[in-house]
């Protein structure tokens, strides 16, 4: 039974597990470029060694991605698996309680900068392989993995690969399999089946040719900083409206069905407030929190920068302001139309004195996968019968850019089922996965990889 090669294993995952969290594959920042490298080789030589699966490199103008499969299995379906190897910076590192590359357990909880997003959870389904194997000898289906190490940047080579043919042909499948989101609570399987899209951007405003005293200039001069706040304040009202025209016209509604099936999901607002150490919520009242989060658009401002900052102060008209922002958003907003429509709005507020450049970092659409997919439905009963009951469909909030081109482009259905939780804190300093949601991550694959290996064609 596979459960019990889990548990036999159960070291050895842990301290591959560890191998891999050790590497600081920080995708961001150009000084981790050799880290890069070496966590694509490792993985690399993780697919050789332990599944003998013909894994090899393939260069990109920038990070490896990483191939492989297994012998063929004439007949069965063919199951591509994603995962990405970079993870998020870890700034600011004085409030990470362990070194975030030096994985520590406690509280039956892995910390680490990827030990959720996105080493984790992809090792849950190279482990659920060996297990596979190891528990009778063949595969039921022929599995591919491709793990990229730009995910958090904007998967610019993954999505270059995708555009020739040959390349589509080597990734072929009919049915692409994901561990990168979330499931709805521990003890509560989940299949994600809507994300939102996500667009960035850098607005800096220009004023002076260098810092002014503020008492012989003030009064007298904008200040760019000020027009930034006045700018950006303008974006969005007290209830969580963006107030940029025309940004909700492609909005699809949410059906009565739809609200019904989304809060059916376990939530408690009050627990999941204090557990970030808030009070009050915030966002368009007539939708529910989890509405808001992953089915509504947002507007969010991730860092704003002008001005002295350093110790003391220090009276003067800073000559720059700058400020990066994101929107999410949902199924059929366009990115391109939202830059136009952004571009237009801070040009009709732009004070005489400033001068503006908005530049466009990243965009991609929100999606929402037709639940009717039989491979669909396969995962459903393969995680039903770890869990003891069927999973919940929800929708996410965040968003994994890439995954939309790699499923149209590929033509296959698409199962995103998460073994991690929101509160692992991805992005965040001392980032963890519990144990048990790993086991259970690795099982929960297992038995996915099981139930698509029946579906007929
Ligand atoms: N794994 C996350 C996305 C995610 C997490 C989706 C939890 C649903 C639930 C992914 O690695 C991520 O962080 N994506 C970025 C993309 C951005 C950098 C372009 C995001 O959503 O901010
Ligand atoms: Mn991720
Ligand atoms: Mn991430």
């Amino acid at each position: 039974m596979p459960k019990e090669t889990i548990e036999k294993n159960r070291r050895k995952f842990i301290d591959i597990w560890f191998e891999a969290l050790r590497i600081p594959s920080i995708s961001a920042e150009a000084e981790h470029k050799p880290d890069m490298r070496r966590m694509a080789e490792w993985l690399v030589d993780l697919l050789d060694r332990e599944l003998g699966f013909a894994a090899h490199l393939i260069e990109t103008e920038t990070n490896p991605l990483v191939f492989g499969q297994s012998p063929e299995v004439p007949g069965a379906p063919t199951v591509l698996i994603y995962g990405h190897y970079d993870v998020q910076p870890v700034d600011p590192l004085d409030l990470w309680r362990t070194p975030p590359f030096e994985p520590t357990v406690a509280d039956g909880k892995v910390f680490g900068r990827g030990a959720d997003d996105d080493k984790g959870q992809s090792l849950t389904h190279v482990f659920a392989v060996k297990t596979l194997l190891e528990t009778s000898g063949t595969l039921p289906l022929n599995v591919k993995f491709i793990f990229e190490g730009e995910e958090e940047i904007g998967s610019a080579a993954l999505s270059t690969f995708l555009e020739s043919e040959e390349n589509r042909r080597l990734l072929a499948a009919d049915v692409i399999l994901v561990s990168d989101t979330d499931k709805p609570a521990a003890d509560e399987p989940g299949i994600t089946y809507g994300l939102r899209g996500v667009v960035g951007y850098e607005l800096t405003l220009t004023g002076p040719n260098r810092d002014l005293h503020s008492g012989l200039y003030g009064g007298s001069v904008r200040n760019p900083v000020a027009a930034l706040c006045a700018m950006l304040a303008d974006l969005i009202d007290s209830d969580g409206k963006i107030q940029i025209p025309g940004f909700y016209d492609d909005v699809v509604p949410l059906s009565e069905r739809e609200r019904a099936e989304l809060a059916r999901r376990p939530f408690d607002e009050a627990e999941a407030l204090a557990a970030i150490g808030l009070d009050a919520s915030f966002g368009e009242p007539e939708y529910t929190v989890i509405e808001r989060r992953g089915a509504r658009p947002s507007f969010d401002i991730n860092g704003i920068t002008g001005g002295y900052q350093g110790k003391g102060g220090k009276t003067i008209i800073p000559a720059k302001a700058s400020a990066k922002f994101t929107f999410r958003l949902v199924p059929n907003q366009r990115p391109e139309s939202l830059t136009r429509a952004l571009d237009a709005f801070f040009r009709d507020r732009l004070p005489a004195g400033i001068k503006m450049d908005l530049n466009f970092q990243h965009g991609a659409g929100g999606m929402v996968i037709p639940l009717e997919s039989p491979f669909l439905q396969a995962a459903a009963r393969g995680l039903s019968s770890v869990y003891g009951k069927p999973p919940l469909f929800i929708r996410d909030g965040g968003s994994i850019p890439i995954i939309t081109k790699v499923k149209d482009r590929l033509g296959a259905d698409l199962i995103l089922a998460g073994a991690g939780l929101e509160e692992d804190g991805i992005h965040s300093p001392n980032e963890y996965f519990a144990l048990r949601d790993f086991f259970l991550g690795i099982e929960s694959s297992a038995a996915i990889l099981t139930e698509l290996a029946r579906v007929k064609q």
